[in-house]
């Protein structure tokens, strides 16, 4: 059973680790799945803007390479000086050179001097203008590059910024005739990339190998910037020539980026594409956060659920364990009922055998004078008398003895058993008896009692061959609805508990179970029959009470019985008893104030009982609204530790409204706890509890007929 819950929990407990762990391994995994994803698409995507930026510019540089060419071939093996006698020929084709490319701003051609022969920009062109110092003209002169392409500068004749791109003219020996020069505008790529760019972070640009920035989307403030040594993207050429990828802090907007370079093939141009790292990582949250709308809910729906099961499964098996209680109870009590009929029967016709048996021994007896017969019949006596007193503990058992029940007092009951007591279990166990105070009477049969107390105590000493310490204690006791339950026949209320403890060797469970029927026995054949606690037991049921056997091997063994309280006051058994008479009150207004609803009825029926009027209250609060009323009331009588307002508190407040009236305390603790712990003061009017009628009844009679006192000095 126990195991079954055990695994029942242990497996919806796992659920429960699965239900919050799973949903969060699953998201981590996929966030890092998502976030590996979302670099993977966007350098897709860079790659992409890159490849078609640098489709663009190669077709541009290759168109103006295929220009250059053909300037070529319309100046090889011509001098200056000739070219210039058809500068506006020249001029003409220029112009139809330049608007096939609409890129290109101007077409130059120079010659070995540095000085124009004809452009498409302007005829004549001017004779002073020398660019023999510009670097596009040097690098052809001196290093013979096949293609130069110059830093972003504004030109003098125009506004705009443009990128020279220079080639040199051979003449017909081979020698350095001249350079052509052509002229592009940056914000004809600018707006190709912007195209590109449309609604993104994205930045794309075009650079020389140096790091110099020719054209770039979005267009930075500033003419001619140039990337450090040490840029990202000058470190990733040093490397790869052919371009590669790589993420930095732009040098240009400051921003990190996600960088993809090109080189143009032919040109010793690189086309870059970048995007914002932080619009990727934003991306990737915005598509995360769209998983926790749903994944969110569903697992604290599923977390909830499975602790709702707990819950359940948890009610479930405390449920089942209750029943199973109340199911062993129940048979074991049946069982008893019918061992005990069975008994029952027997021995009352073995009763009546008895009878007929030991009166027909008796009259041998008186009539025969002979010694010898006369032995074997007194030994068939004692027999019979063995036999008889067997009968009368089965009937015990049975329930069915005949019983003559008294109001006792089990104080003095027990009292009076001490000296017996002390001779039956000798020297070696030591007896203590604790009497608890105010203990009151039951109604029961005060020999059988006797005789159970004695019959405890002698299976206590068994169980102590050693020697050991036996404790009897009686205490009042209220047996509630709940405990009461589990048991057929048993009356929830008030109850005189007897408790017999001793330090012995104690029961296993097994024999705990058993203890009480009749002829079950641990001790060897013929020094025991058994019959001792079923005797007990039969005495308790009989008498409307209850039994129950605390026990662990070795750790000793407490028997508890309970016998139902007597509240109607009959003769009581004990003479000391028989004179005690209850003080009556005439009428007196009571107040009583107790949150423990069980022991305010109690109180309330006690003094109802003897002839007061009496008011009830369960807390202070409830007490000061009944005092508001204005009632005339003699004697307020109040527990001290309350939830909420004290007691003490209570009679304070009350003072002042009721000055004449009187205040009893009453208190489950001992009187050196209240007063030490400050919650009374020394010497005001105390009753502890648990307390009888009569002693109540005597204390209130005493401090209503005391005078003058105002309650606190009784
Ligand atoms: N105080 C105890 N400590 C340990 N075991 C006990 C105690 N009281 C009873 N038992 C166990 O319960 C059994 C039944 O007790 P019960 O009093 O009914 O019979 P008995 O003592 O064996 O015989 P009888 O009382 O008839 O002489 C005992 O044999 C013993 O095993
Ligand atoms: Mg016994």
């Amino acid at each position: 059973m126990t195991a079954g819950r055990d695994r029942a929990l242990r497996s919806l407990h796992l659920i429960l680790i699965a239900c919050a762990t799973l949903p969060v391994s699953l998201f981590l995994y996929t966030s890092w799945a998502a976030y590996q994803s979302a670099f993977d698409l966007a350098d897709e995507n860079i790659a992409r803007a890159r490849d078609i930026a640098a489709g663009h510019a190669q077709a541009v540089f290759q168109s103006i390479e295929v220009t250059m060419n053909s300037v070529e071939q319309i100046t090889r093996g011509r001098s200056s000086e000739s070219l210039r006698l058809e500068e506006s020929e020249l001029n003409a084709r220029l112009k139809e050179m330049r608007a096939t490319i609409p890129d290109i701003e101007s077409i130059w051609l120079f010659d070995a001097a540095g000085h124009p022969i004809a452009s498409s920009l302007l005829i004549p062109v001017p004779s002073d203008l020398d660019v023999s110092t510009r670097d596009f003209f040097i690098s052809q002169r001196d290093v013979g590059a096949r293609f130069f392409i110059g830093k972003v500068f504004v030109p003098l004749e125009t506004t705009r910024n443009i990128f020279p791109v220079s080639k040199r003219r051979i003449g017909s020996t081979g020698n350095f005739n001249g350079v052509t020069e052509v002229s592009i505008q940056p914000s004809a790529f600018e707006s190709f990339f912007a195209g590109i760019a449309r609604g993104t972070s994205a930045s794309l640009a075009l650079l020389r190998e140096d790091g110099s920035l020719l054209s770039r989307f979005p267009v930075p403030a500033g003419v001619g910037l140039k990337l450090g040594s040490t840029s990202g993207f000058e470190g990733l050429i040093a490397q790869a020539p052919r371009g590669g990828r790589y993420t930095a802090v732009s040098g240009i907007d400051q921003l990190e980026r996600r960088f993809s370079v090109r080189k143009l093939s032919g040109f010793p141009i690189y086309v870059t594409a970048s995007l914002a790292m932080r619009d990727i990582r934003y991306g990737w949250l915005v598509w995360m956060a769209s998983h926790l709308v749903f994944g969110v809910p569903a697992t604290t729906l599923l977390i909830v659920l499975v602790l709702v099961a707990i819950r359940r499964t948890e009610a479930f098996y405390a449920e089942v364990e209750r029943r199973e209680a109340l199911e062993a109870n129940l048979r074991h009590s049946q069982k008893m009922d019918a061992v005990g009929q069975l008994t029952g029967g027997i021995a009352h016709d073995f009763n009546n055998l008895l009878t007929v048996i030991t009166g027909n021994l008796q009259m041998a007896l008186r009539r025969e004078h002979d010694s010898k017969l006369q032995r074997w019949i007194s030994n068939a006596m004692a027999g019979a008398d063995r036999a008889a007193a067997l009968t009368k503990r089965l009937l015990a058992f049975s329930r069915n003895q005949p019983l003559d029940p008294r109001p006792v007092d089990a104080n003095r009951l027990i009292a009076g058993l001490s000296e017996l007591l002390n001779r039956t279990l000798g020297e070696k166990v030591s007896i203590e008896t604790v009497g608890g105070a105010g203990l009151w009477q039951t109604e029961v049969d005060a020999a059988e009692l006797e005789s159970s107390v004695i019959n405890l105590a002698i299976n206590a000493r068994d169980a102590m061959p050693d020697g050991g310490k036996l404790t009897i204690e009686t205490g009042n006791a209220f047996l509630d609805e709940d405990y009461c339950e589990a048991f057929q026949d048993l009356q929830p209320g008030q109850y005189v508990m007897i408790s017999v403890t001793d330090t012995g060797c104690g029961m296993a469970t097994e024999v705990v179970e058993k203890a009480t029927e009749p002829f079950f026995t641990t001790k060897p054949t013929g020094h025991g029959t058994g019959l001792g606690l079923s005797q007990v037991y039969g005495f308790v049921k009989q008498s409307g009470g209850h039994l129950r056997i605390y026990s662990e091997p070795g750790e000793g063994t407490t028997v508890k019985i309970y016998l139902p309280r007597c509240v109607a006051s009959g003769p009581e058994l004990t003479p000391s008893n028989a004179g005690s008479r209850l003080e009556e009150g005439s009428g007196e207004a009571i107040l009583v104030v107790e949150d423990d609803a069980e022991v305010r009825s109690y109180v309330v029926e006690a003094l109802s009982g003897v002839g007061y009027h009496v008011l009830e209250a369960g807390d202070a609060e409830a007490a000061l609204t009944i005092l508001a009323t204005g009632t005339k009331i003699q004697l307020m009588l109040t527990d001290v530790v309350m939830p909420g307002m004290n007691g003490r508190a209570l009679a304070d407040a009350a003072r002042q409204s009721h000055p004449g009236m009187k205040t009893l305390f009453m208190t489950g603790y001992s009187r050196n706890a209240i007063v030490h712990q400050g919650r009374l003061d020394p010497g005001v009017s105390l009753i502890q509890k648990p307390f009888s009628q009569a002693s109540l009844a005597s204390r209130i009679r005493a401090i209503l007929d005391s005078r003058p006192a105002p309650g606190e000095s009784a």
